[in-house]
């Protein structure tokens, strides 16, 4: 059977990458985004792959549109939620100075918190039904290794990295709950990339980020479920 893959902040970065390598390989996605009607590249791999891409309207910080979207899939299995949509709250220079000591920006940061802690959350609930239908009931949630607190020794950053360190428990709590539903949750720290997140200065490319991930992504099962792992498949220290 086809695995389907739902992946959230699918129009760019990436998600997009994410969109482009499994339809690639086969697989059907669910491409869900903020502007789907501007949404140039997920059209054009809609041309390409017209069987095999929906392409979905969804604002992961309305609970709202999480509902509707909810709604608009009931029956439908989904083997992988990618819990990709996410916010720096900009790109990383100019805002890195409103997450400071002295210049935090306190709206961003709630902003940033309900997108990627609380509408992660709210997105995996509303599409547990799915992935219960689905063959490989796999959450992989898109962290950072700036989520980590035994790595943190620089300071800044701090809402987007309270934000990281807040869905790495979400991984691990949602781990422990979804056991015996037999759903495997993880969180994937895709490494500096570069996207309008990362910056033109990232390390890695944003295709071979995603091939690396998706390389881990594959060899996930029941037994790795509570971890957070790097694109090689090594833990990253919590
Ligand atoms: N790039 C890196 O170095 C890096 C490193 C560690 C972790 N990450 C994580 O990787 C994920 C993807 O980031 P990226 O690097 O691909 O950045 P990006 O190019 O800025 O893409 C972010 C995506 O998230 C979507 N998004 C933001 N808020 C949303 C909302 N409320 N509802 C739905 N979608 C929303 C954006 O949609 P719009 O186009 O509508 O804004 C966009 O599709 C994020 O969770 C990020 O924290 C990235």
């Amino acid at each position: 059977m086809t695995e389907t893959v739902l992946v959230s902040g699918a129009n760019r970065g990436i998600g997009l990458e994410h969109v482009r390598q499994a339809l690639a390989a086969g697989q059907s996605v669910i491409a869900a985004c903020r502007a789907p009607d501007q949404a140039i590249a997920l059209a054009e791999l809609h041309e390409r792959y017209p069987a095999r891409l929906r392409i979905e309207r969804l604002d992961t910080g309305e609970a709202g549109s999480i509902a509707a979207l909810a709604s608009r899939l009931d029956g439908v299995a989904i083997d992988i939620l990618i819990n990709n949509a996410g916010l720096y709250g900009g790109g990383w220079e100019d805002s890195a100075a409103r997450q400071t000591l002295d210049g935090m920006d306190y709206d961003q940061w709630e902003e940033i918190l309900r997108v990627n802690v609380l509408g992660v959350f709210r997105l995996t609930a509303a599409l547990l039904p799915n992935l219960m239908l689905g063959e490989r009931k796999l959450v992989v949630m898109m962290s950072s290794d700036l989520g980590s607190i035994a790595s943190n020794t620089q300071g800044q950053s701090h809402a987007y990295r309270t934000s990281k360190a807040a869905l790495n428990m979400l991984t691990k709590g949602l781990s422990i709950d979804l056991r015996e539903r037999g759903v495997t949750v993880m969180s994937m720290a895709p490494g500096w990339t570069q996207t309008d997140i990362g910056g033109a200065n990232a390390t890695w490319p944003v295709d071979e980020s995603v091939r690396r991930q998706r390389a881990v992504i594959a060899e996930m099962t029941s037994a790795h479920s509570g971890q957070f792992l790097n694109l090689n498949g090594e833990p990253v220290p919590w």
